[in-house]
């Protein structure tokens, strides 16, 4: 008994991890059919039998992609994403919200946007926010993950409010981006879509490393959908009665509250994986941006261009030696 204890224990634990994993924040999943329609490179999109997940390839013919059938204003969108493994430089695997079909010149977009790497080096990921034909003022973040993306399977989710834009892996808020004025902020309604593509010509080191089709198809695994939002013709907003029901799900789920755990989580996460923030490149934005929260534990860790400095300790010894020392005691130290 003393024995099987922690065995029970463990067992609750993993029911518990496995729960969480099939429905976040307790919204429900919905069938390919349900949501989306093929968007290009049909051959390859391939749905399971039972509708629920989609492999999206690439080969040296066509990537693939796939969008949601309504367009929504607001709400959760939501897929369990795996991501192709092997040399997957120059790929992009794209979940992204936008509405660049319907208003070409003053479009709203929020991306998740994974690019792929040499082989040994990791999946870099990077969200983006546009609003109103922002694209000379793009927002974008990079990351890396705190796991494989190519052997695990997590969720990325963007939710989208008319105060607030929070984009999360599996129930970790990693960005929030708030309404501000003068923010760029996405005010009408958007289409999801899922793609992979090839993005020789920038995705890895700016081009200099290139789709190399000898390790093709390229296969990425889209699961777990969930659209939780109002569906809205692109025009004509919906009536405040008509969003009700979506959005009383949304809010009753929690998603749209940071609670401080979750904000601690998200500096956590912050702290330890992000690689370039938009508001701590000044060298570009030397006026900062408005929807910027800075956050001084962050900002010391970025260089003026945005990205992460590189702390390496004996270059910082290096450079410390050239500071003139006045006294043997000094000296000491630094050496
Ligand atoms: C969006 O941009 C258009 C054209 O640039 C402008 O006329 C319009 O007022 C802007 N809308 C908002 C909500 O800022
Ligand atoms: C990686 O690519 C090589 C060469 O094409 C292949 O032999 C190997 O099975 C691939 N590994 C995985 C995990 O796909």
């Amino acid at each position: 008994m003393v024995v099987k204890l922690p065995l029970y224990f463990f067992i609750a634990i993993c029911i518990f991890i496995a729960a969480a994993a099939a429905a976040p924040f307790g919204v429900s999943t919905m069938s390919f059919e349900e949501g989306y329609s093929p968007l290009f490179g049909d051959g390859n999109l391939v749905r399971s039998p039972d509708d629920r997940s989609v492999r999206l390839l690439l080969d040296q013919y066509s990537g693939s992609g796939f969008i949601s059938s309504d367009l929504y204003w607001h709400g959760f969108f939501s897929a369990a994403i795996q991501l192709p493994s092997n040399y997957t430089a120059g790929i992009v695997v794209a979940f992204y919200a936008s509405n660049g079909d319907v208003f070409e010149k003053t479009h709203d977009e929020l991306d998740f946007e994974f690019l792929g790497n040499v082989k040994g080096k990791p999946w870099r990921m990077q969200t983006n926010v546009y609003g109103n034909g922002s694209t000379n003022r793009g927002r974008e973040e990079r990351y890396l993950l705190p796991f494989d993306p190519t052997k695990e399977t997590h969720r990325y989710s963007i939710l989208w409010t008319d105060e607030t834009i929070i984009f999360y892996i599996d129930e970790t808020p990693i960005r929030e981006v708030r309404r501000r004025v003068g923010g760029d902020y996405p005010m009408k309604p958007m289409s999801l879509y899922a793609t992979i593509w090839d993005a020789s010509n920038w995705a890895t080191s700016g081009g200099k490393y290139k789709v190399d089709y000898r390790y093709s198809p390229f296969v990425s695994r889209f699961s777990d959908l969930v659209l939780l939002g109002c569906r809205s013709d692109p025009i004509q907003l919906p009536e405040n009665e008509q969003c009700d029901d979506a959005m009383a799900e949304l809010i009753s789920s929690g998603i749209d509250t940071i609670t401080s755990e979750r904000r601690q989580a998200m500096l956590r996460f912050r702290q330890k994986y992000m690689t370039y923030s938009v508001c701590y490149d000044t060298m570009r934005y030397p006026e900062g941006l408005p929807d910027c929260d800075i956050v001084l534990s962050e900002k010391i860790k970025f260089r003026d261009n945005g990205h992460l400095r590189i702390t390496n300790t004996r270059r910082r010894y290096r450079r410390r030696s050239r500071i003139p020392v006045t006294g043997g005691y000094r000296r000491q130290i630094d050496t």
